[in-house]
C-alpha cells in the first residue's frame, strides 16, 4: 500500500529545490519538509533573519517566510536529514560535462550521483527516492543500481522520476497552479504505490487530472523533449525574424497571424536575441548526445540546429549592432541593458547578454552593463569564464558595470537592449537620448519598446524582426 509521506528531504537547496520544497512546505503544513545543500553560504542565506534569500524570485520570500521554521528547514546536516525522510528529492546540479566523454553535451552526472551513494550508504528505512533534476533518460535507472547494490537489508528503495517544468521569474505561479504535474515509476505494485504516495502530496493543492502518472522512461523523456520543443519554437520565430529583418515583414504581425492558429497557440513565439537559461540548451544538447548514443544521426542532427539557429540569432545581433554604427564599434560606448537570461530572475546561466558583451569586447567597444537584479560579482564570473584567457583587471578597462540606465546610457553611441526587464519600458527615454552621443542608436533585442515614440525623440532605432523600410 501506498506510504502516507510525512517527511521529506530535498538535496540541492538551488533554482529547482529551493522554491518546489519551500511550496510543498507551505502547501502541505502536515510534512516536515527539510531542505539541505552542501555548500555552508546557500544554506546560510536561506536561513537569514531578514530573509535576503540566494535567489531572487517574485513571491518566494513571502513563501519562505510563512513557512520557515513552522515546517520547512533549511541545513547542511544532509545525513540526518536523509535518515528521517520517507521521501528523497535529489535536486542536485547537472551541467553539461565540460571534460571527457560527451563533453560539451553530455549531463554531468557526478552530483547525482554522488547525492544518491549518500542515500545508500546513510539510510536505515525504506525510502522513496525522487529524481527531480533535469537529467538524460534513464538516469533513474542507474539511480536504482546503485541504491540496491548499496542498500543494507530491509532496506527498500523505490525510484521516481518527478522532472519539474517551473520557469525562472515565475516559479511560485507555476509550483502553485502548474500545467501538469509529472510522475514516472516502474510499473510494478511497488512503483505504483510509491507513484501514488507522491501524487497524494500535490493533489493537496493541484487538481489530480493534472497530475499525470507514467513509466519512467517516458517521464524522463518527457522533460526533455518538453524543453526541446519550447526552445524550437524560438528558434523557429527568431528564423522568421531574419526573413522579416531581409524583406520589411514585422515578425510580430507574423508570430500574432501564426499564433491565432489554435493548432499551433500564440505563447512562446517572441522573436528575441536569443534564448539562454540553464535549461534549453543543456537539454538539447542532452538530447543530441542521447540520440547519437541511440545510433539516430537524422535525429541528433534536427535538434542540434535548434542551438545553432540560437547562436546564430545571438551573432547576427551583435553584427547589426557592429553594421549599423558604421562598421565600427573601436572605442565606442556601448550601454547593454540586462545581464540576466530573462527578466525578473537574477540568473544568468547562458545569456545572450553575455555572448553579446563577449563580441562587443572583442570589437573594442567600451561597454557599460546595467542589470537591476544580477550581483556584479556574478557578472565578473560569467565574463571571465566567456573571455578566457583575459584577466578581470584587463576585462574591467572595457566593461563597466552601472548602477542605473541612466549611467550606462551617459555618453554611449548606442543602447542595447538585452533583457525584457520592465523597466527599460518605462525609463524617461527623452532623458536618455539628451545624454548620449548623436546619432543615437538604440537596438530592441527584446521588442519591448515603442520604436515609433523613440524615433520621434531622435533615436535611431533597430528592432528585432523589423525591416528598416
Ligand atoms: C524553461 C522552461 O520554460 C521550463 O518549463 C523548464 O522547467 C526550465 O526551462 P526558464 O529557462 O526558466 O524555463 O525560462 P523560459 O521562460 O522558458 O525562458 C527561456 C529563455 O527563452 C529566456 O532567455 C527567454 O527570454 C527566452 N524566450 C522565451 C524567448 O526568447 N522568446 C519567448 O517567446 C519565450
Ligand atoms: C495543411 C494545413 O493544416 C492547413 O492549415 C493548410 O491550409 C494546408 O496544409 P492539409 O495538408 O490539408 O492542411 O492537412 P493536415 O491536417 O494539416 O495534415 C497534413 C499532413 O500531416 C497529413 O499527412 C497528416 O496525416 C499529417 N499529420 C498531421 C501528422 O502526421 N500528425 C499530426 O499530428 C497532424
Ligand atoms: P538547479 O538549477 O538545478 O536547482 P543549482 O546549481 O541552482 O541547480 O542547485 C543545485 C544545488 O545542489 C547546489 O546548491 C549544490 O551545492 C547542491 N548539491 C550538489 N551536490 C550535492 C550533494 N551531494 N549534497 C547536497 N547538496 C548538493
Amino acid at each position: 500500500a501506498p506510504v502516507k509521506v510525512s517527511k521529506i528531504c530535498c538535496i540541492g537547496a538551488g533554482y529547482v529545490g529551493g522554491p518546489t520544497c519551500a511550496v510543498i512546505a507551505l502547501k502541505c503544513p502536515h510534512i516536515q519538509v527539510t531542505i539541505v545543500d552542501l555548500n555552508q553560504a546557500r544554506v546560510d542565506a536561506w536561513n537569514s533573519p531578514d530573509f535576503k534569500l540566494p535567489i531572487y524570485e517574485p513571491g518566494l520570500e513571502d513563501v519562505v517566510r510563512q513557512a520557515r521554521g513552522r515546517n520547512l528547514f533549511f541545513s547542511t546536516n544532509v545525513d540526518k536529514a536523509i535518515l528521517e525522510a520517507d521521501l528523497i528529492f535529489v535536486s542536485v546540479n547537472t551541467p553539461t560535462k565540460k571534460s571527457g566523454v560527451g563533453a560539451g553535451f553530455a549531463a554531468d552526472l557526478n552530483y547525482v550521483e554522488l547525492a544518491t551513494r549518500r542515500i545508500a550508504a546513510v539510510a536505515e528505512s525504506n525510502k522513496i527516492v525522487v529524481e527531480k533534476s533535469t537529467v538524460p533518460c534513464r538516469t533513474a535507472e542507474s539511480m536504482r543500481t546503485i541504491l540496491e547494490a548499496n542498500s543494507k537489508p530491509n532496506c527498500r528503495f523505490d525510484i521516481l522520476s518527478n522532472p519539474e517544468f517551473l520557469a525562472e521569474g515565475t516559479a511560485i505561479a507555476d509550483l502553485f497552479s502548474p500545467d501538469r504535474v509529472l510522475i514516472g515509476s516502474l510499473q510494478t505494485s511497488e512503483g505504483l504505490d510509491a507513484s501514488k504516495s507522491l501524487a497524494d502530496v500535490y493533489a493537496n493543492w493541484v487538481p489530480t487530472e493534472r497530475i499525470l502518472t507514467v513509466g519512467l522512461w517516458s517521464s524522463e523523456l518527457s522533460k526533455l523533449a518538453a524543453n526541446a520543443m519550447l526552445a524550437q519554437r524560438i528558434s523557429s520565430v527568431n528564423a522568421l525574424s531574419a526573413i522579416c529583418e531581409a524583406t520589411g515583414a514585422n515578425i510580430d504581425e507574423v508570430a500574432h497571424a501564426v499564433g491565432f492558429d489554435s493548432r499551433i497557440g500564440p505563447k512562446f513565439l517572441r522573436a528575441s536575441v536569443g534564448f539562454g537559461g540553464s535549461c534549453f540548451q543543456k537539454d538539447i544538447l542532452n538530447l543530441v548526445y542521447l540520440s547519437e548514443s541511440l545510433h539516430l544521426p537524422e535525429v541528433a542532427a534536427y535538434w542540434r540546429q535548434v542551438v545553432e539557429m540560437n547562436e546564430y540569432q545571438k551573432r547576427r545581433f551583435a553584427k547589426t549592432v557592429v553594421d549599423t554604427l558604421f562598421k565600427t564599434i573601436t572605442g565606442k560606448r556601448i550601454a547593454v541593458l540586462g545581464f540576466a537570461f530573462k527578466a525578473d530572475t537574477g540568473d544568468t546561466r547562458e545569456s545572450a547578454s553575455i555572448t553579446l558583451i563577449k563580441d562587443f569586447y572583442a570589437e573594442k567597444a567600451l561597454v557599460r552593463v546595467y542589470d537591476p537584479q544580477v550581483e556584479h560579482e556574478q557578472i565578473w564570473m560569467d565574463l571571465t569564464e566567456a573571455i578566457p584567457g583575459t584577466p578581470v583587471d584587463s576585462i574591467k578597462k572595457q566593461v563597466t558595470l552601472c548602477p542605473s540606465v541612466l549611467e550606462a546610457c551617459e555618453g554611449a553611441e548606442a543602447v542595447v537592449i538585452a533583457t525584457e526587464w520592465k523597466e527599460f519600458k518605462e525609463v524617461d527615454w527623452a532623458q536618455v537620448y539628451s545624454k548620449m552621443e548623436k546619432p543615437a542608436f538604440v537596438f530592441d533585442g527584446r521588442m519591448i519598446l515603442d520604436a515609433d515614440a523613440l524615433t520621434k525623440i531622435g533615436f535611431k532605432v533597430t528592432t528585432i524582426g523589423r525591416g528598416s523600410v
